[in-house]
């Protein structure tokens, strides 16, 4: 199953995406801090999401460094910013 990784993925755009990958047949990664400003019951939030929410910083590399080792991620883009898009 091809799989999407969406940060923010936990917010409210991010639910709808993923719930749009879902409906696809694709399986849907968040990564999310869970902002608490956003996220008033973070445990239901994480409940509500459609597929597995990695909790962690987007800038912080070892958060990518894990999802490397859950899944086969590869970033949106290289070094050289040609890799396509592809989880
Ligand atoms: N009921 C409604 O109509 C409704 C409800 C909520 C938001 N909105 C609108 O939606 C838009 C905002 O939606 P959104 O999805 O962009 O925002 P959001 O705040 O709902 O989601 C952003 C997500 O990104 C996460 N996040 C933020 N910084 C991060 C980081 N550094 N690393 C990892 N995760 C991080 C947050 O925890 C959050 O889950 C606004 O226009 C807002 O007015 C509408």
């Amino acid at each position: 199953m091809k799989k999407a990784v969406i940060t923010g993925g936990a917010g409210f755009i991010g639910l709808y995406i993923a719930r749009t990958f879902v409906e696809a047949g694709w399986g849907a990664i968040a990564l999310d801090n869970l902002q608490p400003q956003v996220h008033l019951d973070p445990r239901a939030d994480v409940a509500a999401f459609p597929g597995q929410l990695v909790e962690g910083d987007v800038t912080d590399p070892t958060v990518w460094s894990s999802l490397t080792a859950v899944d086969r991620y590869r970033p949106p883009c290289g070094r050289d910013g040609r890799r396509p898009v592809h989880v």
